[in-house]
């Protein structure tokens, strides 16, 4: 039987102790640790994640400051939003929701948020951090992932773990955090040759793409653990419906475990973004 990896239980379970360590932060300090979440433009799914952090961030005993600007910023108004929210001593951390419009740079915008704010974990010092070893804010998606997997297997070291996609966001940070644990990390992606095959020696697959339903029943060993990071927006018998990268129905034969789309990675991720904004808090107030 496989085990279903239940993301919105164990997320409940870290908002929960984040709530209390929370608590306990304001008697010592005086302080609620605050989240500023920026939204730039109209999209609607970037709209559905910002509001649900922001339930998140109440729900946690922080307090979150939302900042909606207008599609038609400019990046020197975006820029000033930054640096005020960086020398506001009241914000603890700063996410910017992307994708941005195309006429703003992501880069500029990561690269402007103070490190120490920087609960995404974009800003090219904590990327320094995390693949040296010495991670401070990790990227809230990948960090979910390591929970969950270090919760359904006793021990990591060994393990060949194949990373299917090599963004900044998810790719790249996972198969860092995975090697960190020991793990035999191959990271695969569209110019992979031999991909199903790589992907049968996998004791651990991370499926990351953005690709609905791309991971079959053939390409998996038996007793796999997987962890499928996508939420792709499918139409199923006329109907509009959420679905991964792996095709759960057809690879419940082959895994001992897997993550649920929806309802297993989604809600780490905003339980882990709940958690750095505590984390960012307590290394700037000490
Ligand atoms: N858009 C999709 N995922 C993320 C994320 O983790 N952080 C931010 N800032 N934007 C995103």
């Amino acid at each position: 039987m496989t085990v279903m990896i239940d993301g919105k239980a164990l997320a409940d379970e870290i908002v929960q102790h984040v709530a209390h360590d929370v608590l306990a932060f304001k008697l010592k300090h005086k302080v609620t640790p605050a989240l500023a979440v920026v939204l730039v433009g109209e999209d609607p799914a970037s709209g559905v994640y910002v509001r649900n952090k922001i339930k998140r961030t109440e729900q946690s005993g922080l307090q979150s400051i939302a900042h909606y600007l207008p599609e038609n910023t400019t990046q020197s108004e975006l820029d000033e939003l930054i640096d005020q929210l960086n020398r506001d001593e009241s914000v603890h951390g700063i996410l910017v929701q992307l994708p941005l419009p195309a006429h703003l740079s992501e880069p500029r915008v990561i690269e402007a948020i103070t490190p120490a704010k920087d609960v995404d974990g974009f800003h090219p010092e904590n990327v320094g951090k995390l693949v040296t070893g010495q991670p401070v804010l990790v990227p809230c998606t990948p960090l979910g992932c390591m929970i969950m997997l270090k919760r359904q297997m006793d021990d990591l070291s060994g393990k060949h773990a194949v990373v299917i996609g090599r963004s900044n966001i998810v790719g790249k940070p996972i198969a860092n955090l995975l090697l960190q644990a020991d793990c035999t990390v191959t990271l695969v992606h569209s110019r992979t040759q031999n991909i199903e095959e790589i992907c049968r020696s996998a004791d651990i697959l991370v499926a990351a793409v953005g690709q609905p339903l791309m991971v079959k029943e053939h390409w998996l060993k038996p007793g796999v653990v997987v962890i499928d990071v996508g939420i792709n927006q499918i139409s199923l018998d006329g109907k509009r419906k959420l679905v991964g990268d792996v095709d759960f129905n057809g690879v419940l034969s082959k895994t001992a475990a897997i993550t649920p789309v929806p309802g297993g990675v989604g809600p780490m991720t905003i339980a882990c973004l709940m958690q750095n904004t505590l984390t960012a808090a307590q290394h700037q107030l000490g």
